[in-house]
């Protein structure tokens, strides 16, 4: 059978690290959809387009291409035939990614790719609105937090690791910035899907989490 999983959740909550590891082990395509928003903005901070205007990022989808190549056992992103691995990971993306993601138009398309990326075969799938509303009947269903101060504190680390110059505080205010806009908006906001569970990561280390998501899927596909 298929299977889909679907982890959302906000910023440093460990989504990423633990969705690429359960898929691994699971042999499913791990599918980052934050990366696809973090394409698009870094397009158009690039083209010089306002985040905050839709009508001026809508035109430069039809410009954008993205790929991700297996490269040293790590899924590299593309973007218009670019390795964009650091590229889409500025702080200055990271900064209008969430006006950008606000847009209704850019989600129904972001959408649409998700879920034909996601019918190929077994996936996990980690963003914001995967329980939600890309993938409404996904097998199994994780909201992942953490505290924002250990959220932070592993953002801070992961900065400090790749040599970047990092402070807790700021990163602290940002990640709750873009929490609040994650959260508000008015298309698929950031919220745990009725029939999601809730994994709190705060005190659980990457292997934990994964094992927790194991048992999920061996429980709910026995089940099916
Ligand atoms: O890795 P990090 O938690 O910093 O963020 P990400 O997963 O790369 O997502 C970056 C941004 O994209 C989020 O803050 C959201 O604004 C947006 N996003 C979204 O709106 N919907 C998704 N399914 C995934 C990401
Ligand atoms: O994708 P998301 O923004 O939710 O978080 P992430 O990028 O997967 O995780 C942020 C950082 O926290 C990474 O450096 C992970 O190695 C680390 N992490 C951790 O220390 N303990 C966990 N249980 C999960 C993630």
């Amino acid at each position: 059978m298929t299977v889909s999983i679907a982890i959302d959740g906000p910023a440093g909550a460990g989504k990423s690290t633990v969705a690429k590891k359960a898929a691994y082990l699971l042999g499913y395509t791990y599918i980052d959809t934050g990366s696809m928003y973090r394409a698009i903005t870094y397009l158009a901070l690039e083209q010089q387009a306002d985040p905050e205007k839709e009508e001026e990022i809508l035109p430069l989808l039809q410009n954008l291409e993205i790929e991700w190549k297996q490269e040293n056992g790590e899924n590299i992103i593309y973007i218009n035939r670019k390795n964009a691995a650091d590229a889409i990971r500025t702080p200055e993306v990271t900064a209008s990614v969430s006006a950008v993601s606000a847009h209704p138009l850019i989600r129904e398309r972001m959408v649409e790719k998700q879920r034909e990326l996601a019918a190929s075969g077994s996936a996990v799938l980690d963003g914001r609105d995967i329980g939600t509303t890309v993938l409404p009947n996904a097998e199994v269903k994780i909201y992942m937090t953490a505290s924002v101060e250990e959220r932070a504190r592993r953002r801070h680390e992961e900065n400090k690791a790749k040599g970047m110059e990092s402070n807790l505080e700021t990163i602290q205010q940002e990640i709750a910035e873009r929490d609040l806009k994650d959260s508000t908006r008015e298309v698929s906001p950031l919220i745990k899907a009725d029939d999601a569970v809730e994994l709190d990561t705060t005190k659980l280390s990457i292997d934990e989490a994964v094992e927790k998501i194991l048992e999920m899927v061996k429980e709910r596909t026995f089940k099916a």
